[in-house]
């Protein structure tokens, strides 16, 4: 099975083609057209403006994946009757698109896949309506994807199988959950954020101390210089390590960026630009945050007995984490942990391919829509104590 994947969630406009053979997956071409120069000046993504981008990103990135994995065909496909009602909010994507097919012709999937949720809406609507329309040219079907399941279901490309139960720790921009999993299609949320989501504190630190968009990156490159060159602790930073000993799997960041911003503004203007106290607090920062994610993952990990741990979503980029992780798996011998390379942590459509793969449900171009705040979970078990 060849499937076309699609992801326009947030600022990464991603395109794939996914093979499955003998139930293995494997990648034959990805592209991810990333906006972070486009977010940088405002420091965050604004939706509208990360729309306009997918809209114009996704044929330039369709061509690319196709040539990649010799998919590009000479010749023309006509242009299906309902093309420009579907494209109705999508004027770009509609003259793209009319003038790629024009010229070009492509080896057809036997499934498109794309995100349906969750995420920002109009991005969600942009990658829906280009799967709709190729739908429509191909006359393939569409598989709909959970963004947090495909950053979750990275591992298919390593292996068939798990051993359930699972416990999973989704980490990215928008979302901080930890997901009691007793199969690859039922899960139970058992912890959240209250408020900020990990990457979100990454984010926000990053733009207090200066250090521009996106945060999480650039809050790891300063902590390196701390650890690496400056081991005297000329400023005294102690950040908190909110709701880490509560007695659920809850979490709680906003306090910690707040925590940044005080004593940021504590400082005299010298030392708030002194790179030490920079690249001090980004440690602090990073220290902070894993130092929570780790807590609650080794108490969830040994109150569900889990065989298998699987870390997803942006903030797995982060190699502390990672390193830590990677200890953390010592003290833990009869569980299996799963960290995603760096190519699949951060959004991407490879793992839109690979969460389609295991998906049973096909959809028409007419029955599709977009759902920002979808779930993954269909049972919630959080502690009493909320
Ligand atoms: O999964 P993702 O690409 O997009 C969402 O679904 O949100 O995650 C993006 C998040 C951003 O907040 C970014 O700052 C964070 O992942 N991130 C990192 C690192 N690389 C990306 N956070 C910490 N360390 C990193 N190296
Ligand atoms: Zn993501």
């Amino acid at each position: 099975m060849i499937i076309l994947s699609i992801e326009t969630s947030c600022d990464d406009t991603g395109i794939a083609i996914i093979e499955k053979k003998n139930n293995k997956v494997k990648t034959l071409a990805s592209v991810v057209s990333s906006q972070d120069e486009i977010h940088k000046k405002w420091g965050g993504v604004y939706p509208s403006e990360a729309k306009r981008e997918h809209q114009k990103n996704l044929v330039p990135a369709l061509k690319e994946v196709l040539i990649k994995a010799s998919f590009l065909k000479k010749g023309s496909i006509i242009a299906p009757k309902n093309l420009k009602k579907v494209l109705s909010r999508e004027e770009v994507l509609l003259e793209n698109l009319q003038k790629f097919f024009k010229k070009n012709s492509m080896k057809k999937p036997d499934a498109i896949a794309v995100t349906v949720g969750p995420g920002l809406e109009p991005c969600l609507w942009a990658g829906i309506n280009f799967a709709r329309a190729l739908s429509l040219y191909l006359n393939t079907p569409i598989i709909p994807v959970n963004h947090i399941k495909a950053h979750i279901l990275f591992f298919l490309f390593d292996r068939k199988e798990i051993e359930f139960p699972a416990v999973a720790l989704v980490v990215s921009g928008g979302h901080t959950e930890l997901i009691l999993a007793n199969s690859l299609s039922s899960y139970t949320l058992i912890g959240k954020t209250r408020d900020d989501a990990a990457g979100e504190c990454f984010d926000k630190a990053a733009r207090i101390l200066g250090l521009g968009y996106p945060g999480g990156p650039a809050i790891a490159q300063q902590a390196e210089l701390w650890r690496s060159k400056s081991r005297n602790r000329k400023f005294e930073i102690k950040l908190p390590r909110p709701m880490m000993r509560s007695k659920n799997y809850d979490f709680s960041f906003s306090g910690l960026k707040t925590a940044v911003l005080y004593d940021f503004l504590s400082r005299d203007k010298k030392t708030q630009k002194n790179k030490n106290y920079i690249s001090q607090m980004s440690f602090e920062v990073e220290q902070a945050i894993t130092d929570v994610l780790l807590f609650k993952l080794k108490k969830a990990t040994t109150e569900y007995g889990a065989k298998t741990v699987v870390l997803g979503g942006g903030v797995t980029a982060n190699t502390t984490l990672q390193e830590r992780v990677k200890e953390t798996a010592k003290d833990f011998p009869k569980t299996v942990f799963l960290l995603p390379p760096f190519s699949l942590s951060t959004d991407n459509a490879e793992i839109i391919g690979a969460a389609a793969s295991v998906e049973r449900k096909r959809r028409t171009p007419n029955n599709l829509s977009a759902n920002a705040n979808m779930k993954i979970y269909d049972t919630i078990k959080r502690s009493a104590n909320l």
